[in-house]
């Protein structure tokens, strides 16, 4: 076995042929992932110490960052003791994801291509959850996708699920092919760190295309019963859509200071609110980016060239939080 240590000094040791991300997971150290799939780089480290791929391409680390030392911890794992230049995530720490079975309890048509699910739990194993954070779904023949959870935990444990058809996809398939009430179903979860960390900045930017708006919803519903969290803060929404049957939600607007702007890239004639990506609003709007904290939900193109521009104008590289809706192959 094998050493990895952490910048804050915390250590774990690895097994031969286990990502860091799980060695570090088996010894109750949650290091910041998303998609666990090589694609999009939130598990990116600096790595002293020799690693190997032991599943996944690093598909989204350029030749450069390679060659300079970055590995993606959800593909490597540690042929030699190993320091990685980041620390594990406490918030996280005391959460186990388990496999539950579930039955689908509702399904409501939120616009012409999604869906919400809601998927109900066994009373006696409800599944404590950050809200931000996704479960993997298991549907028929073990078929595995993952999807965000649209609501803070409640008293009847439900999940609610938002769910984008993909023309010719398999799960979207039985979403919206197949579905009754009453499927049996798998959920494994909770999984990801996308979740409200602790900042002293002013602004928290929350950016969303699609169903991305997810895992906000939750997070301002437990912002919502907790508004002196937000207390001194201003939080922004920018959602993300191509066409006006794209926003299918708004949020309550009454407790919270939000500004809530959505924005659509190609719009018709008869819309007149904002035009163009989020990014770009973002930037007209001028919110301080030196005393910001961006939250990114969605696309893997909208994350990529939203934490590009905003670094660019002053946000700090580790403010930037993200959840790419990556497909799964
Ligand atoms: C962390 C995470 C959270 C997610 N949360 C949600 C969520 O809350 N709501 C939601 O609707 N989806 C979410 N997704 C995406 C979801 O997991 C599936 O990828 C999506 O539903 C497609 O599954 P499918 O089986 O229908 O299509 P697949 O059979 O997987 O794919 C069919 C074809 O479509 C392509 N494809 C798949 N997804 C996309 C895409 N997003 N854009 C472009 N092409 C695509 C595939 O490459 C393939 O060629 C999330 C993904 C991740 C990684
Ligand atoms: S690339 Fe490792 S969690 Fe997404």
């Amino acid at each position: 076995m094998t050493i990895a240590t952490l910048s804050n000094e915390k250590t774990f040791l690895c097994e031969p042929g286990v990502t860091l991300l799980d060695n570090a997971k088996k010894h109750g150290l949650v290091l910041e992932y998303s998609c666990r799939s090589g694609r999009c780089g939130v598990c990116k480290a600096f790595a002293i110490g020799e690693t190997a791929i032991i599943h996944h391409e690093e598909s989204v680390l350029s030749p450069e960052e390679i060659a300079a030392g970055y590995i993606l911890t959800c593909c490597r794992g540690a042929l030699s003791d190993v320091h990685l230049d980041i620390e594990d995530l406490s918030l996280f720490g005391d959460i186990k994801s388990k496999t539950l079975p579930c039955r689908v309890d509702s399904v409501t048509r939120l616009s012409d291509d999604v869906l919400e699910v809601s998927l109900r739990l066994p009373p006696a194993s409800p599944l404590d959850y950050i809200p931000g954070q996704y479960v993997d779904v298991i549907g028929k023949n073990g078929v595995r996708r993952s999807y965000s959870i649209a609501n803070a935990p409640r008293q009847d444990g439900k999940l609610m699920l938002q769910i984008r058809q993909v023309v010719g996809g398999v799960m979207s398939q039985y979403w919206f092919g197949e579905i009754a009430i009453n499927d049996l179903l798998r959920i494994e979860g909770p999984l990801g760190t996308f979740a409200l960390r602790n900042t002293s900045v002013t602004n928290l930017v929350f950016l969303a295309t699609g169903t991305g708006i997810a895992p906000v919803k939750a997070i301002l519903e437990q912002l919502k019963s907790n508004p002196e969290q937000v207390a001194n803060k201003k939080i922004w929404i920018y959602w993300g859509g191509r066409r006006t049957t794209d926003f299918y939600w708004q949020p309550e607007l009454d407790i919270l200071p939000v500004t809530f702007v959505q924005v659509l890239s190609r719009p018709n004639d008869s819309w007149d609110g904002r035009i163009g990506y989020i990014q770009n609003a973002v930037e007209d709007d001028g919110i301080l980016m030196t005393d910001a904290v961006v939250y990114a939900c969605g696309s893997e193109l909208m994350i990529h060239s939203a934490k590009e521009k905003l670094i660019a104008l002053g946000l700090p590289q580790k403010n930037f939080y993200s959840d790419a809706f990556v497909s799964s192959n």
